[in-house]
């Protein structure tokens, strides 16, 4: 397989985009880019300067820093993947809690942090060789991407997922705080105004409800090489 193509894995929250997008380019030796970690990185920027609480958002304060965030991914040896640093801090494990999922759908709404956000993800594509996976990948940030993927599952599903992830990091939140969160965020995501989470006319949907993640692999590799 010497050509080198975009992948594009876009879907709702917790449907394993992560985990394949991750299988996919270690197995193709592409570069992974989470661009979810970007949203939630600025989110957490927010939280931490205080212009995002549970009472106020302070929009105009976050957009006049955009110029000074600086968002890197840098390979950790030991992980084994790329972790998010702002500013040169390392705040992998920070953006990964409950308390920014449940603010990251209301930044990822500003045009302005979108707009900033989807240009370094098409520079750090612009060479292909990327699995890229986020909500506008195939339809936003490479609308030209020569294999895209629409990953769902029910949200029950997610929630069981997400909160056993939680609960193995230590995060003490509930299955219903979970699930609450995976239902606000599916709908803000898909109903903002700029950006909303679609399915790509050409994309390829997968149901991974009842698939196990190796079984999802091998169909999605036959994809590939079809792509390719
Ligand atoms: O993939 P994730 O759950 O880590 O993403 C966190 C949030 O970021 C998600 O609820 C919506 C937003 N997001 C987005 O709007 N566009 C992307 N390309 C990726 C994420």
């Amino acid at each position: 397989m010497d050509k080198k193509i975009t992948i594009a894995i876009d879907g709702f929250s917790s449907t394993g985009k992560s985990t394949l997008a991750k299988q996919l380019a270690r197995h193709l030796g592409y570069a992974y880019v989470d661009t979810g970690a970007m949203y939630r990185a600025v989110t957490y920027y927010a939280m931490d300067k205080g212009y995002i609480t549970d009472e106020h958002f302070d929009k105009q304060a976050l957009i006049n820093d955009l110029p000074h965030i600086s968002l890197q991914f840098l390979f950790s040896p030991e992980k084994g993947f790329a972790e998010m640093y702002i500013n040169e801090h390392n705040v992998e494990k920070m953006i990964r809690t409950l308390a920014v999922s449940n603010k990251v759908s209301r930044v990822a709404e500003l045009s302005e942090v979108r707009a900033m956000l989807v240009k370094q993800q098409q520079q750090m594509g612009a060479g292909k060789g990327v699995v890229m996976d986020g909500r506008d990948i195939g339809t936003v940030v490479f609308p030209d991407a020569e294999l895209k993927l629409f990953m769902t599952a029910s949200p029950e599903t997610r929630a069981k997922r997400r909160y056993l992830e939680l609960q193995e990091k230590g995060d003490k939140a509930s299955y219903e705080e979970v699930l609450k969160n995976v239902q606000e965020r599916d709908y803000i995501d898909c109903n903002r105004q700029d950006s909303p989470l679609v399915k790509a006319a050409d994309a390829i949907e997968i149901d991974n409800s009842k698939l196990s993640i190796e079984e999802q692999f091998e169909k999605v590799m036959q994809l590939v090489q079809n792509a390719v």
